[in-house]
């Protein structure tokens, strides 16, 4: 496990692994009637994979449009995210864990996929046991897994054998690591039930696409695929030295860019500063970690990097002890990453109450909204950057969108030909208090 990862995913810990070429498809609100992140990885050469895992994502994320009532305060958060689990050999492995709204508290699923490096083939976990042999696989999974259910609580299954086996990794030495969904050995939502079978056990029960996954994983060796060249993105120019600006007097506005750093990051801080302008990016912290030196070249060009929690968790729905870790975590690993104090804290969604406010960074929300992440196109993202914009203002976008990228060389150049001075939110604001609520300057 990586130092960050949350210490507070049930089941046992999962190693995600880093792999060259790997890259993220995001898909975001920022709306509280709207409460949704999904996360997932496109790995080189592993194009039938990829592509499971993305049917897979847009399936969760059409569950919960069809059962959301846009309007009214969502009552449910969707929080779908996807790592790279295994990538050896020519075989690919991610597993998707996703938060789905089910009751009261919601409801934690695992599904872990395999693929090959060609990109030929995928199959979902229970795929790789026999299928003759999954009946008895499931017995020796449920017994193994009982002493994981609370005390009094083991029901036996209580669904379809192969939904016991949706999550199915292995260990450096081929043991099959069992998770199973809270709910399918008991009423409760407890802990998480898992269980592991050694390898000399498990081996007879293996389908050949799983003889050939445990195989890869063992080999240890280097995944095979090729990692396309990525295009050289020039480092942004730094913003240059400009005389300070004075926002109680001057004319000054803020662009604050959420849900990075992503693909299209560094070509927005680029245009940013060849206009002379600075911006501010609310980085979450698993994307910093998947793109270190994109964070480190933004803030060496002069741009403010600030968090926006460690991976998009409608703060207000989560316990004191989490809201601290999702904040905490990420401000720590973008204060390494940038060299800047990473003080500032814009919640997810929006969405905050007095146990976030009490988290001990100033909240900085929006006056205008772009809604670039539901309309996705750059005339409408200008349009409403600009409708509303008056000085002391502070403009919500997304850099994970290609089309706010494309948006941004205009709205600059607009706001500059209105007199505006482009500054980040802390030239804007000045001096803030932790747990105060900023909209605008
Ligand atoms: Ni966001």
């Amino acid at each position: 496990m990586f130092a960050g990862d949350s210490p507070f995913n049930a089941g046992p810990a999962v190693p995600s692994m880093s792999v060259e070429g790997v890259t993220y498809e995001q898909v975001s609100a920022e709306s509280t009637q709207e409460t949704y992140y999904l996360r997932w990885p496109q790995i080189p050469g592993a194009s039938a994979l990829s592509k499971a895992v993305e049917k897979m994502a847009n399936t969760h994320l059409e569950t919960y449009r069809a059962e959301n009532v846009p309007g009214e305060d969502s009552t449910a958060e969707l929080h779908v995210n996807g790592e790279v689990i295994a990538a050896f050999g020519q075989i690919a492995g991610v597993r998707l864990t996703a938060a789905v709204p089910q009751g009261a508290k919601g409801a934690i699923n695992h599904a872990t996929l395999y693929g090959d490096a060609k990109g030929s083939w995928s199959v979902t976990s229970p795929e790789l046991i026999e299928k003759s042999k999954q009946a008895e696989f499931v017995k020796l999974v449920t017994e193994g897994a009982k002493k994981n259910v609370p005390q009094g609580a083991f029901t036996g299954l209580r669904g379809k054998p192969e939904e016991a086996l949706s999550d199915l990794t292995f260990t450096p030495e081929g043991n099959v690591r069992v998770v199973i969904d809270q709910g399918l050995l008991s009423a409760s939502t407890e802990g998480t039930p898992w269980t592991e079978i050694p390898a000399a056990q498990a081996t007879a029960f293996l389908s050949e696409r799983g003889k050939a996954v445990v195989e890869a994983v063992r080999s240890k060796a280097p995944y095979g695929a090729q990692a396309p060249k990525q295009p050289e993105q020039p480092a942004p120019a730094p913003a240059g030295k400009q005389p300070a600006v004075d926002c109680k007097k001057a004319k000054c506005i803020a662009l604050t860019y959420d849900d990075g750093p992503g693909a299209h990051t560094e070509a927005i801080a680029n245009e940013l500063s060849k206009a002379g302008a600075k911006g501010t990016f609310f980085m979450l912290g698993q994307s910093a970690r998947a793109h270190p030196d994109v964070v480190r070249r933004v803030a060496a060009a002069g741009h403010e990097i600030e968090g926006h929690t460690w991976d998009h968790r409608d703060l207000a729905r989560l316990p004191k002890a989490k809201i601290t870790w999702e904040i905490d975590s990420a401000a720590k690993l973008l204060r390494e990453l940038s060299g800047q104090p990473v003080k500032l804290l814009r919640p997810p969604y929006g969405s905050m109450n007095n146990l976030v406010k009490a988290a001990g960074y100033p909240i900085i929300m929006w006056d205008v909204d772009t809604m670039d992440w539901k309309n996705r196109n750059p005339a409408t993202t200008t349009q409403k950057a600009l409708a509303t914009a008056k000085p002391g203002s502070i403009i919500l976008m997304h850099d994970i969108h290609q089309s706010s990228a494309k948006a941004t060389p205009g709205i600059v150049a607009k706001l500059k030909a209105q007199g505006y001075s482009l500054v980040t939110v802390s030239e804007l604001l000045g001096e803030m208090t932790p747990g105060k609520v900023y909209t605008r300057g």
